[in-house]
């Protein structure tokens, strides 16, 4: 287990080394590199009586941590993205082995980090109150007066997922501790490792001790007695609808951020400039190789243009190379070969129901190669499943109605692009889309990441972003003078 003690054993140095840092119990999880299969490392596989003390001692430290002034707790971030952008090659070199996510992508997480961590510092030394006064409410004189200010809630539970252990960690961690929190952070398993060092980092910085504990474990092992330990006051979750749900049923009045799942659909106009929507989606479709939240997942194009965007996806399409994240191929191994399996049935299902298969259906272990679909009609899962892999269907509409129908038809409302010169037609759609974010002429992202990221239906709940996190992360606390 691994917490913010300086001097105590010798935690960095085992880092540092790249072996694990032992629990009590001893059980460890090990972490396989999706790539090749080697042992990347262990992580303890820590227990609930293990972590109680930690979760105890959470609570403990964040009433003297919220009483160091924000500008020192600011400062505390600003070295830590100092050191991680100094590290960042190192922590980039653990990114590609770990995830298999592809180098310039694994340096891009880190840098994007550090500088969320500087913004994350800056935003919380601006976080302020407001005073109110009576006389502004029918039947009121002047005679009170209200002050409020944020304060912190307390012990926030981050949890990240595989796909951005440092930087979906660091989103969740920087707005709590500016904000006067202490965190217990529960990192992915396939991620642990680099979450590990991202932690690391933090303490260097010069986090006092106990502010930030991480408890390594299976999420279906240690998951439920973190999220309701009484102890802890916020949860902030990043990962599948699934355990999302499962989560909010479990945390009763506990205040929630959930980023969940996705199927974001690129809508595309006939008057849209077709090679621009074709880069946007590609781009958007394939980085990581489709394990994003806000990948684009489906295309809707009006019918009249179909061919033509294909004619403009296919050689981008061709063009990506698949392999070895170390080589920087733009399609890398997926995080297991449970994933790829899962890919491959919703691949299946499509062939088998009729869909053009345009390029792809070759898989090689958890190596999935790009898959492009013409003519998906909505009897197909991959027209509404989350694949969760490089793998994009195409679905020709016949008019506007038909695409917000399908879009809005998900179970998911995390983002949807749309592309078309005409931007009256686009606020028009914009209105009628049950989503938290439309793109216009742009592929769906979260970033930057101060922008309000939010996702409605089961793509979650609350508003993630550097200042949303941190209100998120703090109430309002007031005081009320009387004037007699
Ligand atoms: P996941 O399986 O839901 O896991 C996410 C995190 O939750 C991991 O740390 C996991 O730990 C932990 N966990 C599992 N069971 C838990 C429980 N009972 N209680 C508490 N924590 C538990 O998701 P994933 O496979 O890592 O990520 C893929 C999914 O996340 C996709 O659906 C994707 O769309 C979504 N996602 C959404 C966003 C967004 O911002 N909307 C961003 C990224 C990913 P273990 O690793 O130990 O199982
Ligand atoms: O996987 C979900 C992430 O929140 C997506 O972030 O759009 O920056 O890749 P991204």
């Amino acid at each position: 287990m691994f917490r913010c003690i300086f001097g105590e054993g010798n935690i960095y140095k085992n880092l540092l080394d790249g072996r694990w840092v032992d629990s009590q119990s001893g059980k460890r999880d090990q972490i396989f590199s999706p790539t090749d299969g080697s042992l990347v490392g262990e992580v303890p596989a820590t227990t609930p009586e293990e972590a109680d003390p930690f979760v105890k001692g959470a609570a403990q430290a964040q009433r003297s941590w919220a009483k160091v002034p924000a500008s020192e707790r600011a400062d505390v971030l600003h070295k830590a993205a100092d050191i991680l952008e100094r590290e960042k090659e190192v922590i980039a070199g653990v990114l590609v082995r770990e995830i298999a996510k592809n180098k310039k992508s694994s340096l891009s997480e880190v840098t994007r980090t550090a500088d969320l961590i500087h913004f994350t510092a800056e935003e919380g030394k601006r976080l302020t109150g407001e005073s109110l006064s009576s006389g502004a409410f029918p039947g009121f004189h002047e005679t009170k007066l209200s002050i409020s200010n944020r304060v912190p809630l307390g012990v926030v539970l981050a949890i990240a997922p595989f796909n951005y252990p440092i930087n979906l960690a660091a989103s969740k961690i920087a707005p709590a501790l500016v904000a006067g929190n202490s965190v217990v952070f529960k990192p992915p398993t396939q991620g642990a490792i680099s979450a590990l060092y991202f932690s690391r980092v933090l303490c260097e910085a010069g986090l006092p001790a106990g502010v930030l504990n991480v408890i390594t474990g299976q999420g279906r092992a240690i998951g439920d007695y973190l999220v309701g330990h009484p102890l802890v006051n916020m949860v902030a979750f990043t990962g599948s609808s699934k355990v999302g749900k499962h989560i909010a049923g479990l945390t009763g009045m506990k205040p929630l951020l959930l980023e969940l799942g996705g199927k974001d659909a690129a809508i595309v106009l006939e008057d849209a400039d077709l090679s621009l929507a074709a880069q946007h989606i590609v781009a958007g479709a394939f980085s990581f190789s489709g394990q994003r939240c806000t990948a684009v997942k489906r295309i809707l194009v009006m019918e009249s243009v179909a061919d033509k965007l294909i004619g403009h996806l296919m050689p981008l399409v061709q063009a990506m190379t698949v392999g070895r994240p170390e080589d920087n191929a733009d399609i890398t191994p997926l995080i297991s070969e449970e994933a790829g399996d899962f890919v491959q049935e919703l691949i299946d299902d499509a062939v088998k129901k009729g869909a053009k298969l345009l390029i792809g259906n070759k898989r090689n272990k958890n190596l999935i190669y790009p898959a492009l679909f013409d003519k998906v009609t909505v009897d197909m899962r991959i027209a509404w499943e989350e694949p969760f892999g490089p793998v994009l269907p195409i679905l020709r509409v016949k008019t506007i109605d038909e695409a917000v129908k399908i879009t809005n038809d998900s179970e998911y409302g995390l983002q949807a692009s749309v592309f078309s010169k005409n931007i009256d037609t686009v606020f028009g759609i914009a209105a009628r889309l049950d989503v938290g974010t439309i793109q216009v002429n742009g592929k769906t992202e979260r970033g930057p990441d101060h922008f309000p990221f939010v996702g409605v239906k089961s793509s979650g709940m609350g508003t993630q972003g550097i200042r949303y996190s941190i209100e998120a992360m703090t109430r309002t606390k007031a005081v009320v003078l009387n004037f007699h």
